[in-house]
């Protein structure tokens, strides 16, 4: 069974080539950031044209990279949301302008379902139920994943998401987009002399896994106001964010495994590429005696690996609704709705 998936949800132009019984085949990705970096962060009417722009050219690459063409496609996966309704309609309409030509099914692929699920792809071990810790761009949650496509949100965040605290927290400093990989590099640099600020711990006292992260970036940028803006400081700075933002996560998904002590861990997001949390995740797993999974740091990040392999463990499982000409995307679309 050969599944093509297309994932155009906001700044990265993906699709992947999936084969039942060999696995990811080919997984090509076109990233916009270089250009949203010159803006700050993305603009959602460049990334729809952009998708517009280059989503012929991925596909056709990711095919001939494979050896198929397109009538041996089975099936076509593409994200139906959340996401920005621009980027997501050039995907969902070019996924089903193929799968019409092809007379093929079409599955539409919740986003962050993918997000979570992909980190299956690599560990046979790992099964449902789980906690899962979402930490990317657009969205913080602690889920409790029961089943494929049974999930309860146990808290979220009330504001900013951890990626977006990376994001702006980066912008303040004068680094470029996306954040978080910056703010990392920078945080391996601090010298462990240079004093650091002192920023609040968001939602730290409240017995709520919810999250808020808003007030982070305002701390942040009024205390970078009063230092003087050098690399020392900048270092500092960045690791400073960067351990609030990890002491946070920690806090509030010990909670929730406490809550859940027979359960593994799975972390999954954007974020969850970040070196510090994951060691610091390393170590609540070992004091928790509860397992710890991540997907492979390359598909942390936005890809359409995690929205192939997600059709193909739905397909599998009998969980697929293949769509009718008259279905939209979802641009909000909660993971408990599905
Ligand atoms: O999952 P993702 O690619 O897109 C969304 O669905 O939102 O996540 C992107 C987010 C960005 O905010 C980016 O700064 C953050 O993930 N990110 C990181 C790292 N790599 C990406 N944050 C911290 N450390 C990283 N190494
Ligand atoms: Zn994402």
């Amino acid at each position: 069974m050969n599944i093509l998936a297309i994932e155009s949800s906001c700044d990265e132009t993906a699709v992947a080539l999936y084969r039942g019984k060999d696995g990811m085949l080919i997984d090509t990705i076109h990233s916009q950031a270089d250009e949203h970096a010159k803006h700050g962060g993305v603009v959602p009417e460049l990334a729809a044209r952009d998708h517009q722009e280059k989503i012929v050219q991925v596909c056709q690459m990711t095919l001939d990279t494979g050896g198929v063409n397109l009538n041996q496609i089975d099936g076509f996966a593409y994200t139906k949301g959340p996401g920005l309704v621009g980027p997501l309609l050039i995907g969902s309409s070019f996924t089903r302008a193929l799968a019409l030509a092809t007379k093929r099914p079409v599955y539409p692929i919740h986003h962050l379902e993918s997000h979570i699920c992909i980190a299956k792809y690599a560990f046979n071990d790992l099964d449902f139920p789980f906690i899962a810790l979402l930490v990317s761009g657009g969205h913080t949650a602690i889920i409790l994943a029961k089943s494929l496509g049974q999930y309860d949100i146990l808290g979220e965040t009330l504001d900013d998401a951890a990626g977006e605290a990376f994001d702006k927290g980066a912008k303040v400093l004068g680094l470029s987009y996306p954040g978080g990989p910056q703010i990392a590099l920078a945080a391996e640099k601090y010298n462990g002399k240079t004093v650091v600020p002192t920023l609040p711990q968001p939602m730290m006292k409240k017995k709520t896994l919810d999250f808020s992260f808003s007030g982070l970036k305002t701390a942040f940028n009024q205390a970078w106001g009063k230092v003087e803006p050098n690399e020392s400081n900048l270092n500092a700075f960045a690791y400073s964010l960067q351990e609030t933002i990890a002491n946070n996560l920690i806090y509030k998904i010990e909670y929730a495994m406490i809550s859940h002590p027979e359960l593994p861990l799975v972390v999954a997001g954007g974020v969850a590429a970040n070196k510090n949390i994951r060691a610091k995740l390393d170590n609540l797993g070992k004091k928790r005696r509860q397992k710890v999974y991540y997907p492979e740091v390359k598909y942390c990040t936005d890809n359409a690996a995690m929205v192939a392999y997600t059709a193909y463990l739905r397909i599998k499982a009998g969980l697929v609704s293949t769509v009718k000409d008259d279905q939209d995307v979802l641009p909000r679309w909660p993971i408990n709705q599905l």
